[in-house]
């Protein structure tokens, strides 16, 4: 394997996470032709074609696959993804799959189970964990500037709106709402900068019906959480109190939050979005003072991008694509892969078991 080892890559569901992160990510990577286009959506598959100057589309799957791909992408709502997964797999393709991997722990298994046994690389899309704050905060941690990290809390608020947000608020496309869409996440980085998660208590809420389009035409109720927050206790005895919500006023566009903040032996450390570039950072009897990421930390290893270049609150999102293709080019595993993903999936499951019983419930351990 090369370093610029020529790749093909396909797109499928060229819809808003394609456009905002998998197209610009990939399309910058020396070596990678984005070969071919996969989405149902006739007008939005002719708009990309166009934009994206990429010739072969195909509305249906199996013939997408036909265009000769090393590598796929599948960005569609989630209760396509196994189905998706599976014949990416068995083309023989190295496949990124979006978040939530699967529906529901059991299909997250499945998939986990079939990816490894398939000899190619999987890789799921935690994207948070490429912000340069985070990947500097992880080296706090590891590197034991925080000492030993006693508690933590982790922050997702957002403003939506009160309209119909799409498929996202269908248990039946989505699985879960604001736990499987902003949660998992989270679930995510916690246990990439804390170990695995044992036990949560939890409690989940619908605020609203989301009845009405944007356009004010009445569609169906949601189904699904607009808000969810839990306490977990990892391994290591540290704990972290978890809150997102898609109806928080004052954070919508602008406003949008987005925290992490560790408080060790030694330490404490917050990671922000929305200053991706900087941590705050406060030994014992001192306040917070910024802390810039060093260099190092600003993109990953042998990236493409330059993060001087483009919104930093953005263009992080773009080193996730470069992790994808240095693990194939490298033959290595991706991070985070499948089994990330499955991890993350084990604990939501706990999460809305705990809501349901309402109870403390220990995270299900897969081998
Ligand atoms: N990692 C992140 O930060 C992040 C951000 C946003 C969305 N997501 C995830 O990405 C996925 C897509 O979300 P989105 O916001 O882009 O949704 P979207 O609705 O904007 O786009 C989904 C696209 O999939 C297409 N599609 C539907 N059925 C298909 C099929 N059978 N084959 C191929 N394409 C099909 C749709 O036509 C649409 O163009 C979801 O799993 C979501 O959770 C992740």
């Amino acid at each position: 394997m090369t370093d610029t080892m020529a790749l093909r890559v396909g797109l499928i569901g060229v819809g808003g996470v394609c456009r905002a992160v998998h197209y610009p990510g990939f399309s910058r990577i020396p070596g990678v032709d984005i070969a071919a286009l996969c989405d149902p959506d006739a007008a939005l598959l002719a708009q990309r074609r166009e934009e994206w100057g990429v010739a072969a589309t195909a509305s249906d799957v199996d013939e997408f696959l036909r265009h000769d791909l090393d590598a796929v992408v599948i960005a569609t709502p989630n209760h396509l993804h196994r189905r998706l997964i599976e014949k990416v797999l068995a083309a023989g393709c190295h496949v990124l799959c979006e978040k939530p991997l699967g529906m529901d722990l059991a299909e997250t298994i499945a998939i986990y189970r079939l990816a490894s046994a398939s000899g190619r690389r999987h890789m799921t899309a935690f994207t948070y964990r490429f912000v340069p704050g985070m990947t500097y905060l992880k080296h706090l941690v590891d590197s034991g500037a925080l000492g030993v990290v006693r508690h933590a809390r982790v922050q997702r608020l957002q403003d939506w709106g009160e309209k119909a947000i799409g498929w996202r608020q269908y248990r039946a496309q989505a699985g879960l709402g604001e736990l499987g869409d902003m949660g998992i996440h989270r679930i995510d980085y916690a246990e990439d900068l804390l170990g695995p998660i044992g036990s949560v208590c939890a409690s989940m809420k619908q605020l609203l019906p989301r009845d009405q389009t944007k356009e004010g035409v009445a569609c169906p109720p949601q189904d699904v959480e607009d808000w969810v927050a839990w306490i977990a206790e990892f391994d290591s005895g540290a704990t972290c109190v978890f809150e997102m919500g898609k109806l928080s006023k004052g954070r919508g566009p602008g406003g949008d939050h987005d925290l992490a903040e560790l408080n060790g032996t030694e330490a404490s450390a917050v990671y922000h979005l929305h200053t991706p570039h900087e941590v705050l950072f406060a030994r014992r009897g001192e306040p917070y003072q910024p802390l810039p990421v060093p260099p190092e930390f600003l993109a990953r290893p042998g990236s493409p991008r330059d993060p001087a270049v483009g919104d930093p609150v953005v263009t992080f999102r773009y080193d996730q694509a470069w992790e994808f293709v240095s693990a194939i080019r490298e033959g290595r595993d991706c991070v985070p892969s499948f089994y990330h993903g499955m991890r993350a999936q084990a604990v939501a499951e706990a999460v809305v078991t705990a809501d349901r019983q309402r109870r403390w419930v220990d995270v299900p351990r897969v081998p």
